[in-house]
């Protein structure tokens, strides 16, 4: 091959040259021991002197010229690969972070789930209430002592941050008639300090049943019905006598895993007979309806379900807890 032809061909080549492979083969074929370049070479010895140290020089010349552009085409190769530009087809792909669900989230989302299959409707209600919602219309007046059960975050003009689901009641009753039956998730809110059951938010499903001949033998059955589900079937329950100002018998009710007896039982919730004074307030006419009404604490059966010893967990955004639901 003439000379200037093997510059020209071995330019137009590198220009179409894009990783270090290709930059390789284009190095063995002009500048490799059995390029033609080097069978020039190899052929000098037999030219005439003369011409041989022409040829050679322009020879030289060529090979001088053929390095400088494999060592800039490297450099280039190098520094738009460290830049990103280059285009890595087999390099393996970024990993997509992908958010999921809150454990509260997760889990009252099967408690509404389940109550769903025992016919409940669900019905929400404001976080922000008045006195009388929140207080005065479920027996709990102004200077009461059980007040003292709901520290409050008080907003101006008498507002509120409902401590409780329990408005929600008088919400809907006055707007419908029995029977009916409800559930209404939702966050409340203490003005308390915090330790690793309590915290200033957390979540609370309201129930509500109301019909002409309901007693607690029907809230025991729905609320063993709904644990079964939640627990699996693998905790016992207990019903002990409390006090709440809108409920008749009022009572709590507490969990314990099968199988071990010796465990603690936990407070799952509060409940009790819809007091008579409700239906009086919502204007339902006397002795017709009969009722219960219950809270359950999402952050408990949250906790009991995983095993969490500290309520403050689920609000302090820490992902090293939050990753591993
Ligand atoms: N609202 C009560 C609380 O936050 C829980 C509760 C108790 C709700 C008894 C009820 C009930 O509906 O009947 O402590």
């Amino acid at each position: 091959m003439n000379l200037r032809d093997l510059k020209q061909q071995a330019q137009q080549d590198l220009a179409s040259v894009h990783n270090s492979q290709e930059l390789e083969n284009w190095r063995i074929k002009y500048l490799g021991r059995k390029s033609s370049l080097s069978l020039f070479f190899d052929n000098l010895k037999d030219l005439p002197l003369e011409e041989k140290k022409e040829k050679g020089k322009e020879a030289n010349e060529i090979r001088q010229f053929l390095k400088t552009i494999y060592t800039q085409k490297k450099q280039e190769l190098e520094q738009s690969q460290a830049q990103g530009q280059y285009f890595d087809v087999t390099r393996p792909g970024l990993k997509i972070e992908k958010g999921h669900l809150h454990p509260l989230t997760l889990v009252l989302r099967e408690i509404v789930h389940s109550f769903e299959k025992l016919g409940f409707e669900i019905v929400l209600g404001p976080e922000i209430e008045t006195e009388y919602y929140n207080f005065d219309a479920l027996r709990i007046p102004k200077n009461h002592p059980a007040r003292d059960l709901w520290d409050t975050f008080w907003l101006t003009s008498g507002l509120l941050l409902r401590t409780h689901t329990s408005p929600v009641q008088i919400h809907y009753m006055e707007k419908h008639e029995p029977p009916f039956r409800i559930i209404v998730p939702g966050k409340c809110f203490r003005f308390e300090a915090t330790d690793n059951h309590h915290d200033i938010q957390f979540h609370q499903v309201e129930g509500l049943m109301v019909s002409e001949k309901i007693t607690l033998a029907n809230f025991k059955f729905i609320v063993q019905e709904v644990l079964d589900d939640l627990f699996k079937g693998q905790v016992d329950l207990s019903f002990r006598p409390s006090y709440f100002p809108f409920v008749t018998s009022g009572l709590e009710v507490f969990i314990r895993p099968k199988n071990k007896s010796h465990s603690q039982w936990l407070e799952v919730m509060g409940a009790g007979m819809v007091h008579p004074d409700l239906f009086k307030t919502v204007g339902y006419p006397p002795n017709l309806w009969q009722g219960f009404a219950f809270g359950l604490g999402v952050e408990r059966i949250t906790m009991i379900k995983y095993g969490i010893d500290d309520i403050r967990l689920f609000f302090n955004s820490d992902l090293r807890f939050l990753e591993q639901f």
